[in-house]
């Protein structure tokens, strides 16, 4: 039911500079592959089969990295070295990509309404690619589509996170309907700790229904002068339902220098 999944990766990655000053923050590489290809691939596994990418200036390699690359096909063909494209192949070979540009960097609420033209009137899932996630069994996108099935609203994905860096985060409220599943009743984007309406994070993995780009459109900037999710999604949970969900495996912020370095580690240990 949800086959589009948009990827705003538009933002500057100023933590990683100077790495990222001429190479996407999103296509950093975790061993072998960029931080995309895992969310893409994490997408495929929830079912869904059109990705949809906002990016900015400095962001082609994204888009090359998702095509196919003739004059290396040509070199590595026949050699011991071709298996290395094989998962990139299927990946290309198994979903349809599309892109726009955010020109402004005015928040990930405006980058989500950005990939309205992408997205149209359906319901879809955004993946923030430098929250890095992994499950031994189905994938959080996955697991969050499936409860999509049942309650058909808004689904954020949710984590409890130390007391002390709710500041990092969107924090929510809400009462728990069933184990791990929150009705969300307030959303606050980076409250300072004491401020903080619980432990609860948002991470980078949402079922968003299409409604949410008119309300996005209403929302005047918020923290940081940025126009947040976090805000439009407050307005809808109280309009309707926004469900909070505690989703099972395991996520690195790849956005920050320690968890791109935990989940290098994790993957390497992995994969010996
Ligand atoms: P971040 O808060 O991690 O910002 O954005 P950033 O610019 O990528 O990184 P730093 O903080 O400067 O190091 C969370 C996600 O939202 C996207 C980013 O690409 C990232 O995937 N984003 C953010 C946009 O696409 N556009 C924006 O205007 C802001």
């Amino acid at each position: 039911m949800i086959k589009k999944c948009l990827f705003p990766a538009a933002g500057y990655g100023t933590r990683f500079l100077p790495a990222t000053k001429a190479t996407p923050k999103e296509m950093l590489p975790v061993l072998t592959k960029p931080l995309i290809q895992y969310g893409v691939e994490e997408a495929i596994e929830a079912g869904c089969n059109t990705m949809a990418i906002v990016t900015g200036r400095g962001k082609r390699a994204i888009e090359d990295h998702f095509d196919i690359s003739y004059e290396l096909e040509h070199q590595i063909k026949g050699t011991s070295k071709e298996h290395y494209l094989t998962e990139i192949r299927d990946v290309i070979e198994k979903c349809t990509f599309s892109y726009t540009r955010q020109t402004e960097m005015k928040g990930l609420g405006h980058a989500i309404l950005t990939g309205e033209t992408l997205i149209g009137n359906e319901p879809f899932a955004v993946i923030l690619a430098d929250d890095l996630c992994d499950n031994t069994s189905s994938g959080v996108l996955s697991q969050m589509v499936k409860l999509y099935e049942k309650y058909q609203c808004c689904i954020v994905a949710i984590e409890e996170v130390p007391k002390e860096e709710t500041n990092k985060y969107g924090v929510i409220s809400g009462r728990e309907i069933e184990d791990g599943i929150f009705m969300i009743d307030n959303m606050v984007e980076k409250p300072e700790p004491q401020d903080a309406p619980s432990n609860l994070a948002i991470i980078g993995r949402y079922i968003l229904t299409p409604d949410i780009f008119e309300i996005i459109k209403e929302t005047k900037p918020g923290k940081g002068g940025e126009i947040q999710i976090t805000d439009a999604l407050l307005t809808q949970a109280k309009k309707g339902m926004v469900l909070g969900f505690k989703f099972k495996g395991i996520r690195f912020d790849c956005g920050s220098i320690d968890g791109f370095v935990k989940a290098t580690n994790y993957f390497y240990e992995k994969s010996k």
